[in-house]
């Protein structure tokens, strides 16, 4: 029977959540139930007043001794008043912090997963996980948990106060259990196919939100609003249609108990009145009438306990989407020996590199370069022909296909991931701007940067003049208020800040004017003979002076030489040199 309320991945789950989050807190877990339990105990003491009271009634007693169950009422609501008070304020505190925490863990994890995670995931799934998904859970174990643990403390000890009242006439009340229970089995099935639909759709939504944010400007001088509102609507009328089926499968459950407990109740008024009437049985109406309202005070609650049991089939789709990115295996950033030949300037070897991001494609084919310590390199290929691919290689985003890569010999698959990525400081293609000042964005290479050095770095980039112009003022959401050309000489900027011992650059003067990009280039080179700098280009004219150049064509490495070098071979390269000063004439 419980097989069909939870499959081994929920006990693995909840095992999991437990152990991790709950268990540390298990103490007051202990005080939250020992007070449910307590309040539980409130109706039963109602009860047995409430019987006394009516006795006092039935059988003329005094008019103090009715004042006496009166009061007694007021006292215990009180206590129960209180205890309703308390329990939420600790059940929140401790499901508050379970969550702060799995929400820091999940953020630990996910800064450690691999690239490759990263190129299929939306926006929109990560968000729908971190954000809604582990609040939902917070309001499950907060609430929906602490309630339900209430009402099956209410519903044992009433009903065990039933049984011992009267057993026989509890167990005509048993009759609908069977029921109950075959209706919750399908309830349950269809709510956990619904609601991972639901998922899926919300996070789909939330992606077409991000898309939409940037993708504005395209859409507004296409004037593409119209088609953009539909796809968007499209994702959000998914959601309104599976949360629909989802909350029709959940209002299933009230009135099939309601219906129970009518059926109930007849039972018990009928076998009930009966046994009063008849001698044979030790029943007044007093203690009939004490059952009945024992019996209005277990169905409510039993109520909610069958529905927390379809809400727990939600909470435990949940649960496996917040876990599951846990069994991702996060990067090991510091296991293996560090690299630190920091004196030196460092030997980049590739030998009989492959690699391919999917496996229906081969991105590099059996490529073999070598980037002599301190010298300035350049690689060129047309679009797609696999130079990012390169670089990302080199800071070990991506695992090897085959082959390896060497920092002066050392195979860095080998050593830890941190080192070798300490040795690299990159300018991308795409570049990251956060919603902060010029010089904290800059400052992002550098956490411990003083306000001099970053000027400094500032001036190299040529962005001096913007940092004291903006001062404090933020640069919008992915530095949504700055030029392309200002944002890569934020990106400038930052690795002069930090300089290490590979400098990359990845079209990283593509967006800047040339007197710009000549006064750039110039502070770039003075960068040191310790650095060893590979630079992507596409205007050829910036990397004639590069001491090796290396020309890809689809992921094979078709030929390399100084620009002298490959100009007389007249082929690749040539042709390409070729391309541009027409296409510039
Ligand atoms: N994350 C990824 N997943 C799958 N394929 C990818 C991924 N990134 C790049 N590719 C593919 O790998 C190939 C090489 O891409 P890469 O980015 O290295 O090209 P590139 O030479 O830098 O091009 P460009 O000059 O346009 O920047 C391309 O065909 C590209 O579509
Ligand atoms: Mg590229």
């Amino acid at each position: 029977m419980l097989n069909r309320f939870f499959s081994e991945r929920d006990k693995q789950n909840l095992n999991w959540f437990w152990n991790s989050y709950i268990r540390s807190r298990a103490k007051w877990l202990l005080l939250v139930f020992f007070l449910i339990i307590f309040q539980g105990f409130v109706y039963q003491q109602f009860l047995v007043l409430t019987e006394s009271g009516l006795r006092v009634i039935f059988a003329n007693g005094t008019f103090r001794e009715l004042i006496w169950v009166c009061l007694a009422i007021l006292i215990i609501f009180s206590v129960r008043a209180f205890t309703s008070f308390v329990i939420p304020t600790i059940s929140a505190k401790l499901s508050t912090s379970a969550l702060f925490e799995l929400r820091h863990d999940l953020t630990q994890h996910i800064l450690r997963l691999p690239q490759s995670y990263f190129d299929k995931k939306s926006s929109g799934d990560l968000i729908l996980r971190l954000v809604n998904q582990v609040q939902e859970l917070s309001t499950f174990v907060g609430q929906t948990t602490v309630k339900a643990m209430r009402d099956t403390a209410t519903v044992v000890i009433v009903s065990g106060y039933l049984v011992y009242k009267n057993i026989l006439l509890f167990s005509i009340a048993l009759v609908v259990i069977p029921l109950i229970a075959l209706l919750m089995i399908a309830v349950v099935r269809r709510v956990r196919k619904i609601q991972a639909l639901a998922e899926t759709a919300i996070g789909k939504f939330i992606a077409n939100i991000d898309e939409m944010k940037t993708g504005m400007r395209t859409t507004k001088m296409t004037a593409q609003e119209e088609a953009e509102a539909q796809r968007i609507s499209g994702s959000a009328n998914l959601i309104r249609a599976y949360t629909y089926k989802l909350m029709r499968t959940h209002a299933l459950t009230p009135p099939v108990i309601d219906l129970s407990s009518a059926f109930v109740y007849m039972l018990v008024v009928g076998g009930g009145g009966y046994m009063a009437l008849s001698d044979q049985f030790d029943m007044d109406g007093a203690s009939i009438i004490a059952f009945l309202i024992g019996l209005v005070i277990v169905f409510d609650p039993a109520r909610n306990v069958a529905q927390f049991f379809t809400q727990l089939q939600s909470s435990l789709i949940l649960l496996e989407s917040v876990h599951s990115i846990f069994d991702v295996e996060a990067e090991q950033l510091n296991s293996g020996p560090s690299y630190n030949d920091n004196s030196k300037p460092v030997a980049i070897k590739l030998e009989n590199v492959n690699f391919n991001y999917t496996s229906n494609s081969a991105t590099l084919k059996n490529i073999t370069m070598d980037f002599e310590p301190g010298t300035k390199n350049a690689i060129v290929g047309s679009t797609g022909s696999g130079k990012t691919t390169i670089l990302s290689l080199i800071g070990r985003l991506y695992e090897l296909g085959s082959g390896t890569i060497k920092f002066n010999g050392d195979d860095i698959s080998k050593l830890s991931i941190s080192s070798v990525r300490d040795q690299i400081t990159i300018v991308s293609q795409d570049i990251v701007i956060f919603d902060q000042s010029l010089e904290d964005n800059i400052r992002y290479a550098d956490p411990l940067a003083t306000r001099e050095m970053i000027i400094e770095a500032a001036k190299k980039a040529k962005i001096d003049k913007l940092l004291l112009e903006r001062k404090e003022s933020p640069v919008g959401p992915n530095g949504s208020q700055l030029s392309g050309g200002q944002k890569q000489r934020i990106a400038l900027a930052r690795a002069f800040l930090k300089p290490a011992s590979i400098l990359l650059l990845d079209e990283a003067t593509s967006a800047l004017d040339s007197v710009t990009e000549a006064s750039v280039a110039r502070s770039l080179n003075k960068l040191g003979e310790n650095t060893t700098t590979i630079v992507v280009a596409h205007k050829l004219s910036s990397i004639e002076d590069a001491d090796t150049i290396f020309v890809l064509d689809d992921g094979n490495l078709v030929e390399f030489g100084t620009h002298s070098e490959l100009l007389k071979k007249k082929k690749h390269y040539a042709a390409m040199v070729n391309a541009q000063n027409k296409k510039s004439q």
